[in-house]
């Protein structure tokens, strides 16, 4: 499929101040769009000025959520830009596609059109130490009607921010409250899946924490509450003694791309790196006798982010002293490095545009 181009003549002026920059709060100058109809698959491809989409009210993506999205950056370091992993993230929205009834992408179709739109918008990849371009790409249903079932008209869009840091702090260590009132997911449901509901139903618990100074929550399992599965948008990875434990994916859990890269990352290293069940519990027990010594989370936007303070329950697990812990430090090194081209990772990691 030829993708067509349609210049913007009004370019926006772009923001070089890090401070100013935050999370996704503004956007290039250029989109990609990709329309799907029943009969006639994924059609029209074409990279557009960014603005408004035109829908109809009965939409099905704004009754019944189905809707998915991915998140991936492109680094720019002496003047090349980079993606990191790409095709995972549209394996992933292929996973997420299917368990939302939503028409598979042709991946590789779909990276070669991000590629042209990078390449398109390249000077928009800030050029600042901690900034970068965030990638969202994302599907929703947009037949108009009322009846709960899949649609059969979607729109493929793909916008792009330049961002700073996701937590404005940067690295400095966030405070993470263990959350025992709600749930994101249960097994059977669509916790795996990157998919608006998840967010939503986050909300709530999000909005009390930080009204407690808790930047994000660290969700338990939905049916015990006993087991860690993840924070709200990232994964999370623990230093108990000499090894380094993450949950296992179990279904309702993202399967993070950082997550399994760091875990690569960490076998390279020859680290004692395990997935499985972990309750709650065996972490406080860890914590009290002084071999909790790390806590991290990994996520596209979230990078490598210490945890400095878990709080679950009536219990405040000081983690490192609040400090960020050695192994968070190298793993955010080497994984940064490779994403902003500095050093070689494994074979694929990087693709240049
Ligand atoms: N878990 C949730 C709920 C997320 O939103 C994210 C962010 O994408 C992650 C984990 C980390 O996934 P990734 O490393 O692919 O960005
Ligand atoms: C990401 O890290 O890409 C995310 O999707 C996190 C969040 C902004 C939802």
């Amino acid at each position: 499929m030829e993708i067509k181009f349609e210049k913007n003549n009004n370019p926006k002026e772009k923001i070089t101040d890090l401070n100013k920059l935050g999370f996704g709060k503004y956007f290039t100058d250029h989109m990609f769009v990709m329309d799907y109809s029943e009969g006639k698959g994924w059609h029209d491809p074409r990279i557009v000025p960014y603005g408004n989409i035109c829908l109809d009210p009965s939409a099905v993506t704004f009754h019944y959520g189905q809707t998915v999205f991915e998140g991936l950056k492109a680094y720019k370091n002496d003047g090349k830009v980079y993606l990191f992993r790409p095709d995972e993230n549209f394996k992933r929205m292929n996973m997420s596609n299917d368990r939302l009834c939503i028409p598979l992408l042709d991946e590789e179709f779909v990276l070669e059109a991000l590629i042209k739109l990078i390449d398109i918008e390249r000077d928009w990849v800030p050029d600042i130490p901690g900034a970068s371009l965030y990638i969202r790409p994302f599907i929703i249903a947009t037949s108009a009607f009322l009846g709960v079932k899949p649609g059969t008209e979607y729109k493929f869009i793909i916008i792009l921010s330049p961002s700073g840091p996701y937590y404005k702090n940067g690295l400095e260590p966030v405070k993470i409250y263990v959350e025992d009132k709600y749930v994101r997911a249960v097994r059977g449901g669509m916790g795996m899946a990157k998919t608006g509901g998840n967010y939503a139903v986050s909300l709530k618990s999000q909005v009390e924490a930080e009204k407690s100074q808790y930047s994000q929550v660290l969700w338990l399992d939905g049916i015990e509450r006993k087991y860690v599965e993840e924070v709200g948008a990232m994964n999370i990875f623990f230093v108990v003694g000499n090894k380094i434990i993450t949950p296992e994916l179990n279904g309702s859990i993202l399967p993070g791309i950082t997550r399994k890269s760091i875990i690569e990352l960490l076998k390279i290293k020859g680290m004692d790196v395990e997935e499985k069940r972990i309750s709650i519990d065996e972490l406080v027990e860890a914590y009290d006798q002084g071999q909790l010594t790390e806590v991290f989370g990994t996520g596209t936007a979230a990078v490598i982010s210490p945890v400095g303070e878990l709080k679950y329950e009536d219990k405040i697990m000081k983690i490192n002293k609040g400090e960020i812990g050695e192994i968070s430090q190298d793993l955010y090194n080497t994984l940064t490095d490779i994403q902003w081209g500095k050093a070689e990772g494994p074979q694929g990691w990087s693709v240049e545009v």
